[in-house]
């Protein structure tokens, strides 16, 4: 695809971010352009969400899927109820113990919102995010913002303005660089359209303590860790009760996707080590890249053949640190040209499930 204008770069301070940097992106919201922003979970490419021709530039910088429809981002719980038909008292409850924060609410939409944003769905997905400079942005902006991750399509979600300008330079008007993002994986998203919620993307705030709030079991959308949705008609029960009650378009679309072939090794740790000491034995014609934790780091360093590229995620021990490390690796990996990836995988309990989500994403479920 080529490039269009030379995108404006900008640092900010992440906890003050100068008032005339933010005025001036800002100014290119309300003027229907596109702005990619830092949020605590990863940066968002922003447009003005009530300006249907503004949202519809972020779909063609991205290549993004007409039917697959964007969060709005919003700086207040007043302007997220403006946004909605209705705000039942499971929102009020997890806003108050949640936002702002890195969850997103699917609720019934207003009229205000359009199409374009919604994808056509009567419902519209909210987020009020915890980031200063995404907040000074949207305030200064008087709108909401219609953001997805600030990523070609299908590629791992930028977790710092360096990934932003790796997929998009040249295809947005302003880059926003406030740092690195904390949580590194995107929002939870929690449907409260149905009788019951319903998670469709395990995120930052994770399922235990959703269900914790509400006192109620919250059901899985079945494909969060098949990672295999079913594209026929969902409406008509191909798939779980959950599925009919909930779509989700963006299950649909391959996703997360380095250009190497991500592979996930299973087992516990020991036996993960050795099944990745066997395939770089067994696959030594291949450039091979190796994500692991922390604990099984050394095995692989001291191997005899070792890996043409090793990312340390983190501490078995520490799981938000391996979410905050998992794009970044995928992406550092694809810098190393290497073929393949096997990534170690951890109990998808907690975080763990957002990571866990993402990789078997990312990896088609491919494993060992
Ligand atoms: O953390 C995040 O949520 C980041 C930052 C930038 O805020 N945003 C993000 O957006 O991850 P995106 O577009 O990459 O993912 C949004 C997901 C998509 O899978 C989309 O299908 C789903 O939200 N979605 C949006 N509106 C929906 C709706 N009305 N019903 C069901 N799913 C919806
Ligand atoms: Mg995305």
């Amino acid at each position: 695809m080529k490039q269009v204008k030379a995108t404006r770069y900008y640092r900010v301070d992440r906890e003050h971010p100068a008032p005339d940097v933010i005025e001036a992106a800002a100014r290119v919201i309300r003027g229907g352009g596109t702005v990619a922003f830092p949020t605590e979970t990863v940066y968002g490419l922003g447009a003005n969400g009530l300006d249907p021709e503004a949202v519809e530039k972020i779909f063609r910088a991205k290549g993004r899927p007409r039917g697959n429809p964007l969060i709005l981002h919003v700086s207040s719980l007043d302007q997220a109820r403006g946004l909605v038909a209705a705000w039942p008292p499971e929102a009020e409850t997890l806003a108050r113990l949640f936002l702002p924060g890195p969850l997103t609410l699917i609720l019934p939409r207003a009229p205000v919102v359009p199409d374009v944003v919604t994808a056509g769905l009567p419902s519209v997905a909210l987020r009020y995010p915890a980031h200063p400079v995404a907040l000074a942005l949207i305030e200064a902006s008087g709108v909401p913002i219609a953001a997805p991750s600030a990523n070609l399509s299908g590629h791992p979600s930028p977790t710092c303005a360096a990934h932003v300008r790796s997929d998009l330079d040249g295809r947005i008007d302003v880059i926003l660089d406030g740092g690195p993002t904390e949580v590194g994986l995107e929002s939870t998203i929690l449907s409260l359209t149905g009788d019951r919620p319903v998670l469709l993307r395990p995120g930052g705030v994770t399922r235990e303590q959703i269900e914790k709030a509400l006192g109620v079991e919250v059901k899985l959308h079945e494909a969060v860790l098949t990672g295999r949705p079913r594209p026929e008609n969902p409406e008509k029960g191909a798939g779980s009760e959950a599925t009919a009650v909930a779509p989700c378009p963006g299950l649909f679309f391959k996703h997360y996707a380095p250009r190497a072939r991500v592979i996930m090794v299973t087992g516990d740790p020991d036996r993960q080590a050795a099944k990745i000491g066997d395939y770089l034995n067994s696959h030594q014609d291949l450039r091979i890249g190796v994500l692991a934790t922390e604990e099984n780091a050394v095995s692989y360093r001291e191997s005899t053949i070792p890996p043409a590229h090793l990312e340390i995620l983190g501490s078995r021990r520490n799981p938000p640190e391996i979410a905050s490390r998992f794009f970044g690796a995928l992406r550092n990996c694809d810098d190393h040209e290497v073929d393949i990836i096997l990534v170690e995988t951890i109990p998808a309990a907690g975080i763990g499930l957002a990571v866990m989500n993402r990789l078997c994403r990312a990896a088609e479920n491919r494993a060992i």
